[in-house]
């Protein structure tokens, strides 16, 4: 096979990310982060479609600079078709698919969920990809799924969240704590110098390896308004044990599912995604259960478990050589499954 330049393109949700990958290894990866939702406390999708509008053209460029290839030397466009933010797809979606068609090479449709899977399989020197089958523990912003991956592309969801994501626990759990957006590495920040056991919060019952989330941090709002109301000062005195408790009770329901998991496929083979899982308590726990149960664990570099658009370039690659490519009239899909 001769070798091929994949141009990613990422615009789901927040985060402008265009990236080169030749051979399953990254020539660049650039990641625009939009500052713009931090003063709104969450992600406005409004203005993440025009902040998108704004960035891809410079993003794109940067990646093909660093990546010091030529665009005429790209072999495929790859660019996320969803799930995502509709107004934020569209632009990545039009965006690639005008270069593909300037450009006269293949476009390549990616699903942003599978990619946080796949990210795996970027070419790093001194690590190796998992093995089929395996489980991935997707935990986002947007998302907290179970998935038995058998190959490439053969993926079945085997738990996922009724409701809120877990990133979303942790921005919301934040928030209440009156930390700034997204509160998601404040709160893991602190955890770290607290106490786990010093406060107890429930783990709301659903399928054994389904989720729910909207509870704890009701939970959390009752417990803290009820201290507030004695101490008014209950906060800042205890940040660091609330933090832990938080945390150790969300590292812990995940732990709990996987288990299950395992328990139900066989598998024990196990890579994680998404943006916590650039959370301390979960990669802690992943590596204790190598040694406590037998597990295999990947967990990603931190640039590759958090949005970015290798995880595209690399889906494209591979759908690339199987000449898997999309029709020029493809739409973005907001609600896009797998
Ligand atoms: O994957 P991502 O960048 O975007 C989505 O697709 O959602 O994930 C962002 C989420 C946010 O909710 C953020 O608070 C959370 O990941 N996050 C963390 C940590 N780092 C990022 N949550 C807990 N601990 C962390 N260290
Ligand atoms: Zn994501």
């Amino acid at each position: 096979q001769k070798d091929c330049y994949i141009l990613g393109i990422e615009s789901s949700c927040d985060d402008t990310a265009a990236a080169v990958i030749n051979n399953g290894r990254i020539l660049s990866n650039v990641v625009a982060t939009q500052e713009i939702h931090e003063q709104y406390g969450g992600v406005v999708p409004e203005l993440a479609s025009r902040a998108h509008q704004q960035n891809i053209v410079p993003v794109v460029h940067q990646a093909l600079r660093k990546a010091n290839i030529d665009k005429n030397h790209l072999s495929a466009i790859a660019f996320t078709r969803g799930p995502g933010l509709m107004g934020s797809l569209l632009v990545g979606t039009s965006f690639s698919k005008s270069l593909a068609l300037g450009l006269g090479i293949p476009l390549i449709d990616v699903d942003h969920l599978q990619a946080h899977i796949l990210a795996h399989f970027i070419k790093i020197d001194g690590q190796t990809p998992p093995n089929f089958p395996f489980l991935a523990l997707t935990i986002s912003g947007g998302h907290t799924q179970i998935v038995k991956v058998t190959d490439y592309f053969e993926m079945e969801i085997i738990g996922q969240t009724i409701d809120d994501a877990v990133g979303e626990a942790y921005d919301k759990s934040a928030k209440i704590l009156g930390l700034p957006y997204p509160g998601g590495p404040l709160v893991d920040k602190y955890a770290q110098i607290g106490n786990p056991k010093a406060f107890k919060f429930p783990k709301p019952k659903v399928g054994p390896m389904d989720f729910s989330f909207s509870g704890l941090k009701t939970s959390i709002l009752y417990f803290v308004e009820k201290e507030t109301h004695k101490n008014p000062n209950f906060i800042s005195e205890n940040i660091a044990d609330i933090c832990a408790s938080i945390q150790f009770t969300i590292v812990e329901y995940l732990m709990d599912k996987l288990k299950n998991a395992v328990k139900q496929t066989g598998i024990k083979e196990i890579a994680i995604g998404g943006g916590v899982s650039a959370n301390s308590g979960i990669r802690e726990a992943l590596k204790g259960a190598e040694k406590k149960y037998g597990w295999k664990t990947h967990i990603p570099k931190f640039e590759f478990c958090t949005d970015n658009a290798a995880m595209i370039a690399i889906v494209g690659e591979l759908k690339y050589k199987n000449h898997n490519f999309a029709k020029n009239s493809v739409i973005a899909s907001a609600r896009m499954k797998f």
